[in-house]
């Protein structure tokens, strides 16, 4: 019974593909680019565009700036867009399994090459832009990008683009002539410039020391032009800019650097992608190093609306299967830490490298621990992201040794193998979207872990020692009686299995270096929600809720206790609701929905409703002194505000750059056109000490920035 649906599962599947026949509805979950909000059923592949494919010779950066046999790791080398399309119509994409690619910042960037220390530099990696409603030529033009989109979406593939609001490029504040100064322009008429900096466009602090939060915000990024975002004109530059590639059909943002630019910023900036007309799914990159974990970061990912890539399972699954210095008991714990950690966990963006990292594979070393790691990544909890050529087994250390030139793109590759026969298995079973992560079988080396959705099921063995085979016995798990065969059909040496009564799986030798993914699906009888996306909007804004069981007819949706019904119902499909957030309670929530028959789903915990619109504005408090480890934060009327809650108030606010102790600063996105009352208050060692008088007001701008000063009250 078990394994007739699981092989009616994938037969249907392939079916549907060549045939255009439909299927069962719990049998076809969206599988369609359409889904721009929720990616846990996609496998991401991260392309340096330079580096990947050269499609048009004619586009290739002249002179200095390029490598034409490709051996400066730091000048162009002529990958471009037509390279991609061709990757996706000669199959190596597709024929991978993978539905999403991550690619370069694709705007304008500087032209110019930089020497440092005598050594030649270029913008092939996209980070240095100059305009960002104009295309970077060497990879292509707009009719170019547009092809790709539409190649892509024609492919079943989604397009997410690298966006890097920080930072222009390189400047020297003293030196007007390096470089090109930083310059920003606006689709070709110039902004201005580092040094010349009459409309304050930029920060002038000076480069960050990495000290703190503030100081990483508030000056540059090594030598890169860092951008004022409390500037109205910049703040409607780029949400203008980000609306015209949105347009244009992107499906997703990777925004570069979030460490870097005002929490409060971010939150309004995606918060009108959000509520705009083509609201995509977004993550943000805020690097951590080995086993670090940060409260700021955790907090990031919790409050701002953008979700995160995974750096703390990435550095994890680098420590126990690249670097060998931690053990599966390990790195379950850290699945399991960061589960309880990040409220979306769903929608962490999983990887194992990246070109800020050095290569998996390691130069000289067998291929199994990156197909293991790999494995681990396809089936674990969060979106997957494969660096372009890991698949390929390319090696090199640091940057820009881990971008070199796409090796080759053979087809044939166990990595490739794996990842084509496990990536389909985010679709078709639920469990691997969306499921619960539970340790069944542990030591240093073996862990056998099971992800688990209503009444889906997949359970993952992984044995990383490449010498010792390990007995398994008292293994349980939640699949039903049946034979289970290997979903990687002993690609990596792995076993079926039987299962019996209870779940108890028969006695097995898991080999040396043996990794299995058994699974299991069938229909949900009862509604089970797997994911909402976005996870935070405002009234009026649409959701898309994904998961099984919500049947033909539509139901009710609820925000907490406020109901959606009638034409709050945009669609209701078996897998997928789309419905309009209603006018419910400002603040974190929880989503249920209830069939036509009345069942009731699970709840998708802390959806975070907003007052309206929203804009970022900076409060500035002066004169409010503090005993050390005391610290002043805001708290006011709205939820935004923290609703006059001094345990949800913003803060610690900042004191060092913009302005200086006993005056504190933050920016904060707050609801638009709004009048506000607020006050600050003192906490630290426990207490908490109310600012006196009576409260602050102010009107928050209709869009774009504002500001507000206020002195302390005693
Ligand atoms: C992080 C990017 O991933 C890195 O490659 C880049 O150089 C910096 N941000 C600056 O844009
Ligand atoms: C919350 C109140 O609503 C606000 O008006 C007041 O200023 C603070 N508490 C402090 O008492
Ligand atoms: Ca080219
Ligand atoms: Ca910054």
């Amino acid at each position: 019974m078990k394994s007739r649906y699981k092989r009616l599962t994938s037969l249907a599947l392939s079916l549907s593909m060549a045939l255009g026949i439909s299927l069962p509805a719990w049998a076809s979950p969206d599988t369609s680019v359409d889904n721009k909000v929720n990616f846990s059923t996609d496998v991401i592949y991260q392309i340096v565009t330079d580096r990947f494919a050269d499609g048009d010779r004619t586009n290739n950066p002249a002179g200095d700036a390029f490598s034409g046999d490709r051996s400066n790791l730091k000048l162009y080398f002529g990958g471009d867009w037509q390279g991609i399309i061709d990757k996706i119509n000669d199959g190596y994409l597709t024929g991978m399994g993978v539905t999403a690619l991550w690619i370069s910042q694709p705007v304008e960037n500087i032209t110019s090459v930089i020497k440092y220390s005598g050594v030649n530099n270029t913008s092939y990696h996209g980070y240095w832009a100059r305009d960002f409603k104009q295309t970077n030529d060497a990879f292509g033009d707009f009719a170019d990008f547009q092809n790709l989109i539409d190649t892509a979406h024609a492919h079943n593939i989604k397009v997410v683009i690298d966006f890097a609001p920080n930072h222009t490029s390189p400047a020297d504040r003293d030196n007007p002539g390096f470089a090109e100064n930083g310059a920003l322009y606006d689709n070709g008429s110039l902004l201005g410039t580092y040094s010349n900096d009459t409309a304050g466009l930029f920060h002038h602090n000076g480069g960050t020391d990495f000290s703190t939060i503030e100081d990483g915000i508030y000056k540059n990024l090594y030598d890169l032009a860092d951008i004022n975002h409390n500037n109205g004109k910049m703040d409607a530059y780029f949400k203008s800019a980000i609306d015209l590639w949105l347009g244009m059909g992107v499906d997703g943002i990777r925004f570069d650097a979030v460490k870097h630019m005002p929490f409060g910023w971010q939150k309004s900036l995606v918060s009108s992608i959000y509520g705009g007309d083509h609201p995509v799914f977004t993550f943000g990159e805020w690097y951590l190093g080995v086993d670090q974990t940060d409260g700021d970061n955790i907090k990031f990912a919790n409050e701002s609306g953008m979700n995160l890539l995974d750096f703390e399972y990435a550095q994890e699954v680098r420590e126990v299967f690249r670097d060998k210095t931690e053990t599966m008991k390990d790195l379950y714990e850290v699945l399991a830490s960061t589960e309880s950690q990040y409220d979306y966990i769903n929608n962490m963006v999983t990887f194992i490298d990246n070109h800020d990292m050095d290569r998996f594979q390691v130069a000289g070393s067998g291929t199994r621990a990156t197909e293991q790691a790999l494995t681990l990544t396809l089936t674990s909890r969060g979106v997957p992201a494969i660096y372009y050529g890991t698949e390929q087994y390319m090696t090199g250390d640091g940057d820009p040794n881990n971008r070199a030139m796409m090796t080759s793109f053979n087809t044939g590759t166990t990595a490739y193998k794996v990842i084509q026969a496990l990536a389909p298995l985010r679709k078709s079973n639920p469990a691997i979207a969306y499921g619960t992560t539970t340790e069944r079988w542990v030591n240093n080396d073996v862990l056998i872990f099971e992800r688990k959705f209503g009444s889906s099921t997949a359970l993952v063995a992984i044995n990383r020692s490449a010498s010792a085979s390990y007995p398994i016995s008292g293994l349980l798990s939640s699949l039903p009686a049946g034979t289970y065969s290997d979903e990687l059909n002993g690609l990596l040496n792995g076993n079926s299995i039987t299962v019996g009564s209870g779940g108890a799986v028969t006695n097995f030798t898991l080999a040396a270096g043996g990794t299995a993914v058994w699974q299991y699906t069938a229909p949900e009888t009862s509604p089970a929600i797997g994911n909402v996306g976005p996870t935070m909007g405002q009234p009026g804004n649409i959701v898309t809720i994904d998961g099984r069981g919500f049947g033909g007819t539509a139901g009710t949706v609820y925000f907490g206790t406020t109901v959606v019904t009638g034409s709050g119902i945009v669609s209701w499909e078996d897998t997928q609701i789309k419905a309009v957030i209603p006018k419910a309670a400002a603040g974190k929530t929880g989503v249920s929905v209830k069939t036509s028959s009345g069942t009731a789903s699970n709840t998708f915990k802390s959806f975070n409703v907003l007052t309206g619109d929203q804009v970022t504005v900076r409060f500035l408090v002066n004169q409010a002194s503090t005993n050390y480890g005391t610290n002043v934060y805001l708290v006011g009327n709205v939820a935004e505000l923290g609703s006059w809650d001094p345990n949800k108030a913003i803060g610690p606010m900042y004191n060092q750059v913009i302005a200086k102790y006993p005056s504190w600063y933050y920016d904060v996105s707050v609801p638009a056109g709004t009048k506000l009352e607020f006050k600050f208050i003192k906490k630290g060692g426990g207490t908490v000490t109310w600012e006196g008088g009576g409260n602050h007001t102010y009107t928050t701008p209709a869009s774009g920035v504002g500001t507000v000063t206020v002195d302390w009250q005693n």
